[in-house]
């Protein structure tokens, strides 16, 4: 069910071919394996969150094959290219203000106007990402709540035959995630990695604040951050009270829906984007059927709880 690849040409062609056709493939970068899916694509990147189990929507780093593309998807302001110029490719990943209309599927960003971008040194990785020619989306090719990826073995051994391949490449040289530093909407340092916070500092010539230890966390959503839409939001519901918008799903039919046909996959694709044009057109009231609370139900259910929670 699950291939596994050589770190050949071959390798790397099938591992392409499959991102191009929309299968999650895990790849080795130099911190740990990432489970990688084309991020442009919504079903893909739903496919990613299916495979790890995942019960909520964290948004995804995107892997770029150089520097000079980061631009077609983010901003680059000078504090980033300084840091991009210093650490790429390698351990850094850079949160940046997302270009409107970059194409990305939502789910990548978690419906964010933040993208988290990084440039991978590992060669196989990077052959991977020039072969591809897009961006992709990986976090760790591990089930969620477990420890992160870093041979071949250890993918397989968490999710052999719920992802189409992994490309093989032997132990990673770092273990440890990328650091990753914020540059929107707030210069800051959010985890620690495989670049060290003194390096990062250097660069810039100062320190970042860290959130969490500087800033005491009162507003909810600030240490996770998440999309909310500006209307309320209603959950479980079987019917549109006066002035709701109802968001369908399966039997439910609802002024829009999540998916017609009651598929979970195809409901997270659809989950920021339905959310986001609702925003657009002004919904004030909000209603949602009920999703089931299984597979990716859960992470649907976890986002739909969180937009629903009562904003100060
Ligand atoms: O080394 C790594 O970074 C590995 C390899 C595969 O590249 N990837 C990885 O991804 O560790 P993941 O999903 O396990 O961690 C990504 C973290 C998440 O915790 C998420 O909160 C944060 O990055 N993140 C992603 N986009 C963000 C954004 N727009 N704003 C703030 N944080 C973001
Ligand atoms: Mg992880």
């Amino acid at each position: 069910m699950t291939e596994t690849l050589a770190p050949d040409n071959a390798g790397i062609a099938r591992a392409a071919a499959l991102l191009a056709a929309g299968e999650t493939v895990a790849f080795p970068t130099e911190t740990v394996y990432g489970l990688g899916a084309d991020a442009r694509d919504d079903r893909a990147v739903a496919r990613i969150f299916e495979a790890k189990n995942r019960p909520r929507f964290n948004p995804l780093i995107v892997h770029l094959a150089d520097a000079a593309s980061v631009a077609e998807w983010c901003e680059l302001p000078p504090d980033a290219a300084r840091l991009a110029a210093s650490f790429w490719p390698g351990a850094l990943t850079l949160v940046l203000p997302l270009r409107p209309g970059s194409g990305l599927s939502p789910l990548v960003t978690a419906g964010l106007p933040t993208l988290a971008v990084r440039v991978p040194a590992h060669r196989l990785a990077r052959d991977l990402l020039q072969a591809f020619g897009g961006p992709v989306a990986a976090p760790s090719a591990n089930p969620s709540g477990r420890l992160s990826p870093t041979t071949a073995d250890h993918v397989r051994a968490g999710l052999a035959g719920r992802i189409a391949a992994v490309l093989d490449g032997g132990p990673c040289d770092v273990g440890v995630e990328s650091t990753i530093v914020a540059l929107a909407p707030e210069p800051s340092f959010l985890r620690a990695g495989g670049i060290p916070a003194e390096a990062i500092a250097n660069c810039l010539g100062h320190p970042l604040a860290t959130p969490g230890t500087t800033e005491t966390p009162t507003a909810p959503g600030q240490l996770a951050s998440h999309y909310a839409p500006a209307g309320t939001l209603r959950l479980n519901a079987t019917t549109a009270r006066d002035g709701e918008t109802l968001l369908g799903f399966g039997k439910i039919r609802g002024d829009l829906s999540l998916s017609p046909s009651g598929d979970l996959l195809e409901a997270a694709a659809n989950l920021f984007a339905l959310l986001h044009r609702l925003d657009r057109e002004g919904a004030e009231h909000i209603a949602v059927a009920p999703i089931p609370h299984e597979g990716l139900g859960r992470a649907i259910n976890d986002r739909l709880r969180r937009a629903a929670t009562p904003r100060p």
